[in-house]
């Protein structure tokens, strides 16, 4: 097999009409809508957007959100899952518990008509903040808190987080963090889940499969991996030791490199503006210093050692975006899923409705 192929790189295994990347130049369109468009809506528009195909119109988009936000409940019995899970699992081994638990609490678990997956969908979206904040409450020896209606998601999720509504400013990047979160193509989470689609189970079996694969430190593990590494370096000044250690000794740097985007993530981009605010609302550059002097460090050694560039990718900056929010690094990963589920969502119907098993061959050697 050649080399090249190792990691079906540049295969173009599906059609779909849910996202458009071009990597060369940096494009990235949800449903034909570009990321820094999306990106100034609200999150309930753009899950919406990615499930129902189309923008909601008003009328859609608050019949959307009442629903989301109706859903937000989970039961005392995964409240009590939640509990067990706590020893010593990690934040994200609890989530997937719990979605598991969900599945058979759910009457509609095996009712595949679309209404039963809309349903569930709705559920699923709406769930996910709670569930995620729970975990985060019981491992800090924490009650959890209720959902607050009056809230949007993303503020909402912050609020049962640390029990205090956030600022505007807050809210507003949380929304954005789950919109920049919510999709990207065929990564690895989300193929693994249209297989799972491909067999015809469930709309559950499939977001349990995504978020397996998401854990990894080389997918939705990397931003776990950014704040650990941000930690580590502690300063400005120990960034530019900290990467040449890093290529001296052939490993990786968190949060950089991309298999699709050669000249730069545009989520980086974006996610690095979001952590400016937030920033400049708190008067502290420190942890906004330490990942720019990381860049720039990353940018030159790699330069000088490979001949080519390397640029931060989505994980970077949005890890820099969750250390103002105080979300622990341990969470970093189920935070990613709460924006994600919404394309895997979609990805889960657009395989269904022109399903053909997907069932690859291997070179024997
Ligand atoms: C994203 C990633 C998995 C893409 O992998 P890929 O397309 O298979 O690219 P490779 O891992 O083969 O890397 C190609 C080369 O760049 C180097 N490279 C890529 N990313 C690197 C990084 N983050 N740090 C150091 N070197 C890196 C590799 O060592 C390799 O060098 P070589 O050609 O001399 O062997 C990879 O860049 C990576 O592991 N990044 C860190 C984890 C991360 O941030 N993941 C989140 C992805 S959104």
């Amino acid at each position: 097999m050649q080399d090249k192929k190792k990691g079906l790189e540049d295969i173009v295994a599906m059609d779909t009409s849910i996202c458009f990347i071009d990597g060369i130049q940096g494009i990235l369109r949800y449903r034909g809508i570009e990321v820094e468009q999306l990106e100034q809506m609200p999150y309930d528009a753009v899950s919406y957007l990615l499930i129902y195909g189309t923008i909601p119109d008003q009328q859609e988009l608050d019949a959307y959100s009442r629903k989301l936000k109706s859903e937000r409940y989970i039961s005392s019995e995964i409240l009590d899952v939640l509990k067990v899970c706590n020893y010593g699992s990690e934040a994200l081994d609890s989530l997937r518990t719990a979605v598991c638990c969900s599945a058979h609490m759910d009457t509609e678990k095996d009712d595949s008509t679309m209404e039963a997956n809309m349903n569930k969908s709705i559920r699923l979206v709406a769930k996910f903040p709670t569930l995620v904040a729970s975990v985060y409450r019981y491992k800090t020896g924490q009650l959890p808190i209720s959902p607050n209606e009056e809230l949007s998601h993303g503020a909402n999720f912050l609020y049962m987080l640390k029990g205090q509504v956030p600022t505007a400013i807050e809210a507003d990047a949380i929304e954005k963090d789950f919109i920049l979160s919510a999709e990207h193509e065929l990564n690895p989470s989300t193929f693994s889940l249209r297989i799972t689609a491909s067999t015809m189970a469930d709309i559950y079996s499939a977001v349990i499969t995504g978020l397996c694969t998401l854990k990894g430190p080389l997918h939705g593990g990397a931003r776990k991996g950014v704040m650990n590494m941000l930690d580590e370096v502690a300063l400005p000044e120990n960034a530019e030791r900290y990467v040449l250690d890093k290529l001296l000794h052939r490993q990786k740097v968190m949060g950089f490199g991309h298999r699709v985007y050669k000249n730069g993530d545009p989520r980086a981009k974006l996610f690095k503006d979001i952590a400016k605010k937030l920033a400049d609302e708190r008067g502290d550059s420190h942890w906004y210093d330490v990942a720019e002097k990381l860049e720039h460090s990353m940018y030159s050694k790699f330069m000088e050692e490979k001949g080519r560039p390397i640029y931060p990718n989505v994980d970077f900056y949005a890890a820099v975006v969750y250390k103002y929010l105080e979300i622990p690094p341990e969470l970093a990963t189920s935070v990613f899923a709460t924006g994600r589920v919404s394309g895997w969502i979609s990805h889960y119907f657009e395989q269904y409705a022109n399903n053909r098993v997907i069932r690859p061959r291997a070179n024997y050697i």
